[in-house]
């Protein structure tokens, strides 16, 4: 019978003997599967794997940190952290176009990710958090594209690197039993998911870091009550979303002309089809309230009823 123990000491094995004394590279995004996969390697072959990290400015409240504590301090990966906030916001900077600032992101985080393993010499390997359903995804991609997506950790064009995937014969629910198997933080082996381009797409049209500050600052509002709730067991996935939109509003005895926030929070299996959380009116009213009088900038708070189809969980 197949048991997690027993796949953790044969890739465990598999991965000694592949890479020998060689070194392996590879990319973190903060998402379960290249955590995983990092904690795994770093269990098989130790500072023989060297990650990189690029912040690329459009992460959460605190994320660049949480994931340097959590897998850089605890588990004491290896991890070369590359700051890359301005880069990406100069690139992308007047762009309001949602596919136009997917592909800058896109593109730029390669050219970033590129540079970095360039820099470091002497790596035969690259390892990546492929599950199983990416690559029977992307083996009938024949549909129309809706969306770019595009996961951080791209392939380096011109680079010769043996590919390691030790999770691809495994579905989301095996890595996150993995993960826990090894020993990794609830919170990093639960997260929810968090697109490549980050919060680029949650900040509608072209993106400064005032709008980025507005977004972290209300997502984390948002994040807090969710867990304290225990709301963030039951919705798959929730955020929030820095519409155009300004309406009129009054605060003290003063007109206000301001900035309206949108709450996405979703039930789904896998993504592809959501519906909309039927969240309990005393949370969203909380939130709502905490939003408005703690986020500069913002004097409305809505929430998207929408399920998917017809709209997409992102708004871009
Ligand atoms: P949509 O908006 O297409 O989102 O209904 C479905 C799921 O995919 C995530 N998403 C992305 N993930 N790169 C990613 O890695 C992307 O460009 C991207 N766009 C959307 C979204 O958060 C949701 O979980």
């Amino acid at each position: 019978k197949w048991s997690m123990d027993d796949f953790i000491k044969d890739q465990i094995e598999k991965i000694r003997a592949t890479v020998g004394d060689k070194k392996v590279l590879l990319g973190l995004s903060g998402g379960v599967d290249s955590s995983v996969v990092g904690v795994l390697l770093h269990e098989a072959i130790g500072d023989q794997l060297v990650s990189i990290f690029v912040d690329h400015g459009l992460l959460r409240k605190n994320e660049a940190n949480e994931v340097m504590a959590a897998l850089g301090g605890k588990f004491g990966l290896n991890i070369v952290k590359v700051d890359a906030q301005k880069r990406f916001l100069d690139k992308l900077a007047g762009v309001s176009d949602p596919e136009q600032k997917r592909k800058i992101i896109g593109n730029e985080f390669i050219q970033v990710f590129d540079e970095e393993a360039t820099k470091l010499k002497g790596i035969d390997f690259l390892a990546q958090g492929t599950l199983y359903t990416d690559i029977i995804e992307s083996g009938t991609d024949t549909a129309q594209t809706i969306k770019s997506h595009h996961n951080v950790g791209g392939l380096p064009e011109d680079m010769q690197f043996t590919l390691i995937e030790p999770l691809k014969t495994l579905f989301k629910d095996e890595v996150r039993e993995l993960g826990e198997k090894l020993g990794m933080p609830h919170d990093l082996v639960w997260r929810q998911p968090f697109p490549g381009p980050g919060l680029g797409i949650r900040v509608l049209g072209d993106i400064t870091e005032d709008k980025l500050e507005i977004v972290r600052d209300s997502d984390a509002i948002l994040r807090e009550e969710f867990a304290k709730r225990g709301l963030d067991a039951e919705v798959w996935q929730y955020f929030t979303v820095l519409t155009g939109v300004r309406s009129v509003g009054v605060m003290g005895d003063g007109r206000t002309y301001d900035y309206t926030i949108a709450i996405r929070a979703i039930t789904s299996i896998d993504g592809m089809t959501a519906d909309f959380a039927k969240l309990p009116w005393d949370a969203l009213e909380e939130i709502s309230r905490r939003i408005v009088n703690e986020v500069d900038g913002i004097n409305r708070v809505v929430y998207d009823i929408t399920a998917k189809p017809p709209a997409t969980v992102e708004w871009e």
